[in-house]
């Protein structure tokens, strides 16, 4: 499934994922660069991105931990979400995000 994603620079790329990765993981992967510190535990907030609004009402809600840390950052918007807590799934083809200051690697 694709991931839209822009990055620092504003430059977007489409990325395949598949089934369960979390979106944190396809951007690091595929090599567009992304802080995420702490590997995916929900412990930094340095993968974090805002999410298209045409899609937010399609994630998971944040957990309470999610929201703890999005909290802490001074960037956050409405539209945040860490990205190691979005598993993607066939209903997210084609979502779109944009890397969050902070995230650069
Ligand atoms: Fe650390 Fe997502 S990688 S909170």
């Amino acid at each position: 499934m694709r991931l839209k994603v822009v990055d620092h620079a504003g430059v977007e790329h489409v990325l395949e994922g598949l089934d369960g990765w979390r979106v944190m993981e396809v951007i690091r992967d595929w090599g567009v660069g992304i802080k995420a510190e702490c590997g995916g535990a929900c412990a930094c907030g340095s993968c974090h991105v805002y999410v298209d609004p045409a899609w937010t009402d399609q994630l998971v809600p944040p957990s309470d931990e999610e929201v703890e840390q999005l909290d802490l950052i001074y960037e956050s918007e409405p539209n945040s979400r860490l990205s190691c807590q979005i598993l993607l799934r066939p209903e997210l083809d084609g979502l779109a995000v944009t890397l969050a200051p902070g995230s650069e690697p």
